[in-house]
């Protein structure tokens, strides 16, 4: 298979093509329990966690975007044993995040607006890629800061420059919808579309320019446009030819935007 290029196939027969330790990261979002219709799909979870294993490399991670569903009042926690079940086939769980959205559209009438989404931050050993994403910090310039007690209990003020800029917390907030997951109208004839911000917000973190970007359930393509766009390459497969279509157009516009044919 080819690099740079997006595949109609079951996921799981496409990575048993794959190299043994190939790709650097993964950033994909599966189907969460039966909550939308993907024009028929098949999910094999256990062997997509052992293949997603098998090809990525040492220090290499794995973005795992995940939502709940909620059934008879009772929330399925699906999100939580694919965790346990990622680092039973060897993955460190490196971090759980939030993705918040900012314009949720899931009111419950007996329980708080859902507001998030987890994304399962899994590596395979140490990550060997963190380039952390800095936010303003709200002041700047120079103030009296306190510094440790001392033994006699007294705190002491000594004149210090504040810093400009912070990492960022795990709590990532992003708008969805039209003009906020992506302003792409094609992508939403796709029922699951996630943030462009999103995927390239992991894409910066976790790795390199010219590193093998993979999504093996691309859906619209949002994680291998992101990866184009920020010099990756990448690899994608959807089992819908339906959704690849889609991804081949959006791929389509961004080697135009970037004149890259
Ligand atoms: C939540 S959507 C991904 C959306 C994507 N992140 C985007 O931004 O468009 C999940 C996708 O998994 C695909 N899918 C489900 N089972 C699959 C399988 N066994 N192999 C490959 N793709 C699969 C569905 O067709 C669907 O497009």
């Amino acid at each position: 298979m080819k690099i740079n290029e997006v595949y109609t196939m079951n996921c799981v027969e496409f990575m048993k093509e794959m190299d043994e330790e190939s790709i650097d990261l993964t950033v994909t979002s599966p189907p969460y329990d039966n909550l939308r219709n993907y024009n028929g799909y098949k999910f094999d979870f256990d062997n997509i966690a052992h293949q997603l294993f098998r090809v990525t490399k040492k220090g290499g991670v794995v973005v795992w975007v995940v939502g709940k569903k909620i059934e008879n009042s009772n929330i399925i926690l699906t999100p939580f044993k694919q965790a346990l079940f990622f680092q039973s086939v060897g993955f460190n769980v490196h971090d759980v995040m939030i993705f918040k959205k900012r314009n949720t559209p899931f009111m419950r009438s007996n329980a708080y607006t859902n507001a998030f989404e987890f994304m399962f931050v899994f590596s395979k050993g140490k990550p060997k890629t963190f380039n952390p994403i800095k936010v303003p910090t709200v002041r700047t310039g120079f103030e009296m800061l306190v510094t440790n007690r001392k033994a006699d209990g007294k705190i002491k003020k000594v004149l210090g420059e504040l810093k400009s800029e912070k990492v960022r917390d795990n709590i990532w907030e992003y708008a969805v919808g039209l003009g906020g997951t992506t302003s792409d109208k094609i992508a939403f004839k796709h029922p699951a579309v996630f943030p462009e911000k999103l995927a390239e917000d992991h894409i910066i973190s976790w790795s390199k320019p010219n590193d093998l970007v993979f999504d093996p359930m691309c859906g619209s393509g949002t994680t291998l446009k992101m990866a184009k766009l920020n010099g990756r390459n990448f690899l994608g497969c959807d089992i819908s030819e339906e959704y690849v279509n889609i991804a081949k157009k959006r791929l389509k516009s961004v080697y135009k935007q970037t004149k890259l044919i």
